[in-house]
């Protein structure tokens, strides 16, 4: 669904220095498979994701999606990033429907699909409210509704529950898979958590220091829907061990075990 082909991204900084974000990444991602991205902090996670939306031009390499070239924003790819995109001047309503707003037509059909979206996600109380007056989580289901108004089948999410208290957290990371069992979505989602990676994951893709390229991949082999508790199985524990010590190193990782 996802062909990333020797991506690559060169910033030109103001002083003329060239910042290499991003290395010769290639990744495919299958139709309604779920593929999670961590890494340290500036090795190209958010650079990556804003090429395959179109949202940013490659330096080199390209994106494909359905077999198409990603040239720019395309109307079947939803995305959520981390800081909430809210427009502050409009009620929740009118957020969710800017998408239809932006392709020219805010049908009534597209407003009964709005309100659909925003009585699943338990805001039908909300949908005059302005997002100041909304708590994180509540703005985050918000912008995933935006995310969901155009029926995308691709959701590129870059640390949307990063803000959010770990309660909050867990409960969207639900919430998420809930909707994916439902709707035929292809997920890229980038994670500081290396705990939601392993949860979420079809794959927990590793990326290296800036600049970023793919260190692993690592396939998660847990059952689906994942059981309640899965967080405490040996399996997923194992799973959770590797992407760390992939991230911090072996030696990092062997220094804070438990000596016996
Ligand atoms: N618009 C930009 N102009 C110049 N440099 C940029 C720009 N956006 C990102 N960078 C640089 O590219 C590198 C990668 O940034 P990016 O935001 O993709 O990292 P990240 O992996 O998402 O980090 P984090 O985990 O902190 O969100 C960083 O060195 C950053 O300073
Ligand atoms: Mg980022």
């Amino acid at each position: 669904m996802i062909e990333i082909r020797q991506l690559s991204k060169t910033y030109r900084g103001n002083d003329g220095a060239d910042t290499l974000a991003l290395s010769e990444t290639s990744l495919d991602v299958g139709a309604r498979e779920i593929v999670t991205i961590v890494g340290p902090s500036g090795c190209g996670k958010s650079t990556l994701l804003r090429m395959v939306a179109g949202l940013a031009p490659p330096s080199t390499g390209s994106v494909a999606i359905a077999g198409q070239p990603v040239t720019a924003p395309r109307t079947g790819t939803g995305v959520v990033f981390q800081a909430s995109t809210l427009l502050p001047w409009a009620c929740v309503l009118d957020n969710v429907l800017f998408p239809a707003r932006i392709a020219g037509r805010r049908t009534p059909a597209l407003v009964a699909r709005a309100r659909e979206l925003l009585r699943l996600s338990g805001l039908a109380d909300f949908e005059q409210a302005m997002p100041h007056q909304l708590s994180g989580g509540m703005r985050q289901r918000a912008t995933i509704c935006r995310a969901l108004l155009l029926d995308p089948d691709v959701l590129l999410l870059d640390e949307p529950f990063g803000a959010l208290d770990a309660l909050t957290r867990e409960e969207m990371t639900v919430e998420l898979l809930n909707l994916w069992q439902r709707a035929p979505l292809t997920i890229l989602f980038v994670t500081h958590s290396i705990n939601e990676a392993v949860l979420l994951g079809d794959r927990v893709v590793v990326m290296s220091p800036r600049p970023g390229r793919v260190e692993a991949v690592i396939d998660i082999d847990l059952p689906r829907p994942r059981p309640e508790r899965v967080e405490d199985s040996p399996a997923f524990v194992g799973y959770a061990r590797q992407v760390r010590e992939l991230i911090f190193g072996q030696r990092a990782a062997r220094s804070t075990e438990v000596q016996p």
